[in-house]
């Protein structure tokens, strides 16, 4: 009865953990919850300020659907002001965050007997993303101890003549790893190389913790090729309001916006004044949300590393750690792979994480640090009773 299309889709993962945990939670179970991918905190006043403002003053109907003229101004203002990027208003597409813009970019790009390359371990939503074109996801090894940067011989002998496309995501979910400039100078110049597009995954561009962020087209010389796709969803607490945006290629830009018109029309009007304030307003919550995230990454790696057998390289960016526990699986052992591993700390413990598995690895479990001190160490501590029991 289905098309072939809906076949190819596999659900979310990491919103299955996170029905999981509810349904948990509605029986009355104290889950604590470190799937989740989304910061902890509230949006900040200013930006719910003007929300609220915008439907006062009539912000309530359709706008062009690819976004009203101001917005793409206030994006084309953030790109400049914190990536150094220069576009022009017809360059720039504002979607339904960021995921949106993605699926939007791929749909106009890709299709049957195309190959697009995913470094692995990835998002989730990345393959499916890819494979509901036609197109063929091929994956790429990366190295976890140099913040899972590309193999580059892996890369070199994964580019065909079909390769169409590459799709970075630094800093990464669900790794937190953040590329240096020479790795992503390097996937540039392959790129330019072999004539294909890069996607550049910036949704937690404002997350880094080591060292100041340089966005994708700003390094390496002919970057026309490379399309910038950031997000109001995590920089601003705004999982909810569902504003994202691409910059790029004009022509790409153009596809997206048909495709967006005839699809899901214009994104939430409101929701796209609230965004103007949070890129163009005050940004000071920005940085004091960078700084929690960077103590709680500080805890949750200390306490992982010092459990027998787990290892977590630290990651420069993001609000996860993506330990792994090979040493934890095994044939005899109770716990055989990611999702044993995930479901036992569900059932015996309410702690919620995500199986590595889902992400392209599986001997790895993604922990969201987007979460209480109080939350993070007593899920630390349950993990820590778990580990003993499996050992
Ligand atoms: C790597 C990555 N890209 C894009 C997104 C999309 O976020 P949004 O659609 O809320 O902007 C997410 C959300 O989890 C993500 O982790």
């Amino acid at each position: 009865m289905l098309s072939d299309r809906i076949g190819r889709i596999t659900p979310s993962a990491t919103l299955a953990m996170t029905a999981k945990a509810a349904e948990l939670r509605e029986t009355g179970v104290d889950v604590i919850n470190l799937s989740v991918g989304e910061p902890d905190f509230p949006t900040p006043e200013n930006i719910c300020l003007a929300g609220k403002q915008a439907i006062d003053d009539g912000h309530t109907r359709y706008t062009p659907g690819g976004g009203t003229m101001d917005l793409k101004r206030a994006v084309i203002e953030k790109l400049s002001r914190d990536n150094h990027l220069q576009y022009d208003t017809s360059e720039i597409l504002i979607s339904c965050g960021g995921k949106h813009s993605l699926y939007n970019a791929c749909q106009a790009l890709f299709q049957t007997g195309d190959e697009v390359i995913i470094f692995s371990p990835y998002w989730v939503s990345f393959p499916d993303f890819v494979s509901v074109t036609g197109a063929q996801p091929v994956f790429v090894k990366t190295d976890p101890s140099q913040q899972y940067e590309p193999v580059m011989d892996d890369l070199i002998s994964k580019i065909t003549s079909r390769t169409k496309g590459i799709i970075i995501n630094s800093p990464s979910n669900p790794t937190g790893g953040v590329w240096g400039d020479d790795a992503v100078l390097r996937v540039l110049e392959l790129a330019k190389e072999a004539d294909v597009w890069i996607f550049s995954d910036e949704c937690y561009e404002q997350l880094t913790y080591d060292r100041t962020y340089i966005s994708t087209a700003m390094l390496g010389e002919n970057t026309e090729k490379v399309l910038t796709f950031q997000s109001c969803s995590k920089t601003y607490a705004m999982t909810g309001w569902r504003i994202g945006y691409t910059a790029g290629n004009k022509q790409v830009i153009k596809a997206m916006g048909k495709l967006q018109g005839q699809s899901t029309s214009c994104p939430s009007s409101i929701a796209q004044v609230a965004a103007i304030e949070a890129l163009t307003g005050n940004q000071s919550e920005v940085s004091r949300m960078r700084n929690v995230f960077k103590d709680r990454r500080k805890y949750i790696v200390d306490r992982l590393n010092n459990m027998s057998g787990v290892n977590c390289d630290t990651p420069g960016g993001a609000f996860y750690v993506f330990p792994d526990f090979s040493s934890y699986m095994g044939i005899d052992n109770k716990i055989k792979s990611s999702d044993d591993l995930s479901m036992y700390l569900l059932e015996q413990k309410a702690v919620v994480t995500v199986a590595g598995k889902a992400f392209g690895s599986d001997s790895n479990v993604r922990f969201s640090y987007a979460a209480s001190e109080d939350d993070l160490k007593r899920a630390m501590d349950l993990l820590e009773e778990s580990l003993a029991e499996l050992k």
